[in-house]
């Protein structure tokens, strides 16, 4: 009886944590943000058709973007290295060859008109006191609305197949650094050669000394060292990730993280960068799923042969 007794306080705690208080600690640590498959309904739709060559002739004249970003698979080289456009802008602006695929489309229209509010940015950029350093087009003379829709129908013209670790790139690489893909805000890791004479790896520790002057610049800029991505995806949800990306502020309000604006195709495409430097043996892992199933198949046929056996012999 008294041990009955005890096993009925232990099942009430127990159900009591798992209907009562885990959900609630839950809900008041993690807040439940629901998911809007990357619609993006507070940015005006584009309403325009775009016309590529209008948009490449603005694109690398009146809408001045060259002056600032690279577009290497055009030919565009970027106007300064990584650490004097940091210092410059407080952030290095990423190539625009892959934007027009990572980015919604509607997302890109409206960053073009105005960057602070697409990228959800105006608590940090009032325009009074703090300006963020890219410029709202103002117009080349025209249509407004035509022009911007124009720069973003050739941003998609040139961006085709973008790879993962491009995606990852464009869209977190100025910020967040990812150990496991060898990846700095800079750039990669390159492979140097240690000096003979002194035994010392002279150009990675230059190299090195560039990632923390860039770091220092980046921290004055968006408040806080954005964390290294390499294990988010093991430490962080999916679930969290995509309403997160999609608006970082309903997660971590006053964050200093943009709205990135990525598309769903984009998002993917950062999602398997990060999961293939952050968990390598994942498809290994996928893989073995069948196969342990199959085990389980055959030993319980096995089982059943084997027990049918046996009480055969008893009866
Ligand atoms: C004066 C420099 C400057 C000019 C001109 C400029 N940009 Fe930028 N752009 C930046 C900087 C700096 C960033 C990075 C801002 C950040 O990450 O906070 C940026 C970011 C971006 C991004 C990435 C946004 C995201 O969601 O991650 C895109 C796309 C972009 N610019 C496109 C353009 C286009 C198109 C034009 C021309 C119409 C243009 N930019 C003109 C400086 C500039
Ligand atoms: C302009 C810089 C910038 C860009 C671009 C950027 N981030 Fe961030 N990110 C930050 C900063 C700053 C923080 C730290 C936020 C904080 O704690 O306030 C952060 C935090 C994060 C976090 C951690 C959130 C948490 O709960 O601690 C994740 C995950 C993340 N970013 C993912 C991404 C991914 C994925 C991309 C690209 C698709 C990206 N970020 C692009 C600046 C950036």
């Amino acid at each position: 009886m008294k041990e009955l007794k005890i096993l009925a306080v232990l099942v009430f705690f127990t159900l009591l944590t798992y209907w009562g208080v885990e959900p609630f600690a839950h809900s008041k640590m993690h807040k439940h943000v629901e998911f809007k498959n990357f619609a993006y309904s507070d940015l005006k739709p584009i309403g325009k058709t775009g016309d590529i060559a209008r948009g490449k002739a603005l694109v690398m004249g009146a809408g001045a973007c060259v002056g600032c970003h690279s577009i290497k698979s055009q030919g565009m080289p970027a106007p300064m290295d990584p650490n004097s456009a940091a210092s410059a802008y407080g952030v290095n602006p990423p190539d625009l060859s892959k934007v027009g695929a990572l980015f919604d489309a509607k997302f890109l229209a409206n960053l073009i008109e105005n960057p602070v509010k697409a990228l959800k940015l105006e608590h940090k950029f009032d325009g009074k006191t703090r300006f963020f350093p890219m410029p709202a087009f103002g117009g080349a003379g025209g249509d407004k609305n035509q022009e911007v829709a124009d720069m973003v129908a050739y941003l998609q013209s040139i961006a085709k197949e973008v790879t993962p670790v491009e995606a990852y790139e464009t869209s977190c690489g100025r910020c967040h650094a990812n150990r496991y893909g060898k990846w700095t805000q800079i750039g990669m890791v390159p492979k140097t050669k240690s000096n003979i004479v002194t035994n010392q790896d002279v150009d990675l520790l230059k190299f090195q000394t560039k990632v923390a002057d860039y770091q220092n610049t980046l921290v004055k800029y968006t408040g806080k060292l954005p964390p290294d991505l390499s294990i988010m995806i093991r430490a962080r949800s999916e679930e969290f990730l995509k309403t997160f990306l999609e608006n970082p502020q309903s997660q971590l309000p006053g964050t200093g993280m943009p709205r990135v604006g990525l598309s769903k195709e984009g998002y993917e495409k950062v999602v398997s960068y990060l999961e293939k430097t952050g968990d390598p043996s994942k498809p290994a892992r996928d893989a073995l799923g069948p196969w342990v199933i199959g085990f389980f198949i055959i030993f319980t046929i096995l089982a059943l042969l084997w027990k049918k056996s046996v009480w055969k012999e008893l009866h």
